[in-house]
């Protein structure tokens, strides 16, 4: 099991599904989960700005997932919601709703369920993977690159072209999810930083395959 964690805009979600197909393994993107539950909360009127609210409806929302890293999909209550969660208005919300404790405690819940039903192994990724949810990963990695190279190449991803409202929307999600009291995004113990400001997608997948060789 390799549990990639990092700030927003890593490179993460690409490292990891590289990594995942080349290595015959599974692939879970949490984030993804968390977004959903976000996208649940706004669809249903919920305030995210008020902790109570997000938690009293915590438990309402029906959550499915795929694990297939060329072909991720993620469905809501029965409908494929992978357009809705990647919209700003996801993006302005999402750490507000991933901050509360009973929202995390259900989502840790099911990702540990997905971790025990991949026999060949799977790529975990997200904020909390090798802290919290796996602390006994073979491999855990630790993601993150300069801001302004993470938010040119979030917005060349989006096809949008503002940078700089991209670097504002990564920072204000860094800091809400570095500074809650839940499962902050933190370097797990353990954990190979790879620093990717200058490197390119092929380099991070060969630094980590070179890593996983280095386990056997
Ligand atoms: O990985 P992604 O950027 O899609 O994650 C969206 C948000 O979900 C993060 O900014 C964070 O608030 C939350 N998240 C989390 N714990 C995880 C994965 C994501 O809190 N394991």
């Amino acid at each position: 099991m390799i549990a990639v964690d990092g700030t927003s805009g890593s490179g993460k979600s690409s490292t990891s599904r590289r990594v995942a197909d080349a290595l015959g393994l599974a692939y879970l993107d949490t984030g993804s989960m968390y977004r959903a539950e976000t996208w649940w909360m706004l669809s249903h009127g919920v305030d995210t700005s008020s902790e109570a609210a997000v938690a009293e409806k915590a438990s309402l929302s029906r959550i499915e997932v795929g694990t297939d890293p060329l072909t991720p999909w993620i469905l809501l209550d029965g409908d494929d919601v992978s357009e809705p969660i990647r919209t700003d208005e996801v993006n302005a919300h999402v750490s507000l709703v991933a901050r509360v404790p009973a929202v995390r405690t259900r989502m840790v819940q099911m990702q540990r369920e997905a971790i025990i039903g991949a026999p060949r192994g799977i790529v975990v990724e997200g904020r909390d993977i090798g802290s919290v949810v796996w602390p006994a990963a073979d491999l855990k990695l630790y993601l993150t690159a300069d801001p302004a190279a993470r938010a040119a190449r979030r917005t060349l991803e989006e096809g949008s072209a503002d940078v700089a409202a991209t670097e504002a929307s990564l920072a204000a999600r860094d800091a809400i999810d570095s500074t809650r009291a839940t499962a902050p995004l933190v370097q797990a113990d353990g954990a190979v930083t790879i620093d990717s400001t200058f490197l390119t997608l092929d380099a991070v997948v060969a630094q980590v395959l070179d890593l996983v060789a280095g386990l056997r």
